[in-house]
């Protein structure tokens, strides 16, 4: 490549990994269309508005250097200068210790020990033998398998052992590594999306990452030191925050690690008073979205995020609410504990575990005084461990030809109740009666009426189905209802003459009861 060229292009990388830096008032990129971020990043001209001078220049020529050689990897960019990755790896350290006392002001933090790769592996039951970059070392193995008892340890929080960090475009050499291995990850795993527009969001001063990081110091501050990794732009003000990326190495997929990095995103954002995550998910990770409690229905206000993020057609919306009181990162221990109880609670209450010695061949249970039509039921109750089991006599019957019997007849009679209900309701002088009384306006109305009622609580008492046991009992409470009216209200009102034609209609309905 020409001198000449090679700088042109240079040229615009860096102003693509000064993009985000633009305060040229477009905040929305992070959620430009694919197509808008394909046009983008084949011109290579993300970086359009004026460049923040506050930007480190080695930052931009990181990006831009891994951007121009494509394939080449960022961490082996960097190691191209020793004295820069020296200084890089030092400070490195400092960030990630720097970000682990951020994370555990959270509530959870990684945790000081020294080489922690095995105990990372060893949670996540990862099998350090197939690891290859990860496994530099045999003893390590041997140790991850020698410490299997540890692992099935009930009390041990997953994420106590976990290395992880939240980092951004701080300008700091350390960070800009981090991020530079960051951009790698997302820019392998998620091969449709331009890098370009990749390298702009992660070096975006206004976009945070958190990632998960492998302790062996052989992948230190190397692609492979990254396990996974979120990178989010928060609106504070609006409190939510859009995730941009999201991704865990094919080495470490499916091992629980996406999971542990959006518990810790959640704690993160919980923790700076993000109630919100939204993101617009492909097809692919719907489903993986769906797992970390994430809904398509969106039910933060739109007034909070109208006009910061843009819709595209390329991915479907997806929200999920963070509880403030939540303590997301104890989250496996806190199932474990409420599964765990239970489970004892079924151990002590259920008698699955008693077993009962088969009935003999000449079995014939007692049967004295029990009716023919009970004769089944009562058979079934006889054998041991049924009563203990939970059953009873009415179970029992209602699985019965007598049973259905029972059930179909008072369907029957619910049927007819009803349609006798509906048809008082009907009637043009039931309108005094269709809803109770207001007592909070006719004060004294329950001073005088002891058992209100009126056909809307008749109507529910008869949709309940075993409330009326008979015809007689429905006519009793309208009945009820007409002689309330008539004793509350002057004989020559309105609702009186309601109640007496309602009597005289409920006469004719009820002509075989009423005489009784
Ligand atoms: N579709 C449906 N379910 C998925 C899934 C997917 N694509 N990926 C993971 N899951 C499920 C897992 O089966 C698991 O379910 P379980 O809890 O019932 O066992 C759960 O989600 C969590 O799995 P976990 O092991 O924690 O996830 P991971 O470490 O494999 O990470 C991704 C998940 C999506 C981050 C990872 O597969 C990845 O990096 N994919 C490529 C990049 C990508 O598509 N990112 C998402 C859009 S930005």
């Amino acid at each position: 490549m020409e001198r000449s060229e090679e700088n042109t292009k240079k040229r615009k990388l860096e102003e693509e990994a000064e993009g985000g830096d633009n305060n040229n008032g477009d905040t929305a990129t992070s959620s430009e269309s694919p197509l808008k971020k394909q046009q983008r990043a084949d011109t290579g001209g993300a970086g359009n508005g004026e460049k923040d001078k506050s930007a480190s220049p080695k930052t931009i020529v990181e990006a831009g250097k891994e951007e121009a050689d494509n394939d080449s990897s960022s961490g082996s960019e960097v190691q191209e200068e020793p004295e820069e990755k020296q200084k890089g790896g030092d400070d490195a350290k400092s960030t990630t210790v720097d970000n682990a006392a951020k994370g555990e002001s959270g509530g959870k933090g990684p945790s000081s020990s020294g080489n922690k790769t095995d105990e990372i592996a060893k949670e996540n039951k990862m099998d350090v033998d197939n690891q290859g970059t990860n496994n530099r070392s045999g003893k390590k193995t041997k140790e991850s398998s020698s410490n299997k008892s540890k692992k099935e340890d009930e009390t041990e929080n997953p994420y106590d052992k976990l290395r992880w960090i939240v980092v951004k475009n701080d300008g700091n050499p350390a960070s800009l590594i981090k991020l530079v291995a960051l951009k790698s990850l997302f820019s392998k795993q998620l091969p449709k999306m331009p890098r370009a527009y990749i390298a702009r969001l992660v070096f975006d001063r206004r976009h945070t990452a958190i990632a998960i990081l492998n302790d062996d110091p052989a992948v230190k501050d190397t692609d492979e030191e990254v396990i996974g990794s979120i990178c989010y732009r928060a609106f504070p003000e609006m409190r939510f925050a859009e995730i941009a990326f999201c991704a865990v190495n094919a080495a470490h997929q499916v091992k629980g690690y996406g999971t542990k990095l959006m518990n810790l995103l959640k704690q993160e954002g919980a923790r700076t008073g993000i109630e919100y995550f939204i993101t617009y998910a492909d097809n692919y990770a719907i489903g993986y979205f769906k797992k970390q409690g994430f809904t398509k229905s969106i039910s933060m206000p739109k007034g909070r995020y109208q006009g910061l993020i843009k819709d595209y057609d390329g991915g479907t919306m997806m929200e999920c609410y963070v509880h403030p009181s939540i303590d997301f990162t104890s989250l496996p221990a806190i199932l474990k504990t409420q599964r765990k109880f239970i489970l004892d609670r079924i151990r002590v209450k259920a008698k699955s575990t008693t077993v009962y010695e088969p009935l003999p061949q000449d079995f014939e249970p007692h049967l004295e005084g029990v009716s023919r039509a009970n004769e089944a039921a009562a058979r079934a109750m006889a054998i041991p461990g049924i009563l203990e089991a939970g059953w009873t006599m009415a179970d029992l019957l209602a699985t019965t030809g007598q049973g259905k019997d029972v059930d179909r007849a008072k369907t029957a009679l619910k049927s007819e109740l009803l349609a006798i209900v509906r048809k008082v309701e009907e009637q043009q002088y039931s309108w005094p009666f269709r809803e109770p009384v207001d007592t909070s306006e006719v004060k004294d109305y329950l001073e005088v009426i002891k058992e209100p009622i009126d056909l809307s609580t008749i109507e529910k008492r008869t949709r309940m189905g075993d409330h009326y046991k008979s015809k007689q009992m429905l006519y009793a409470d309208l009945m009820l209802m007409v002689n309330n009216c008539k004793l509350y209200n002057e004989p020559s009102s309105t609702y009186v003459q309601c109640a007496n034609s309602l009597e005289k209609y409920l006469g004719s309905v009820f002509r075989d009861v009423s005489s009784r």
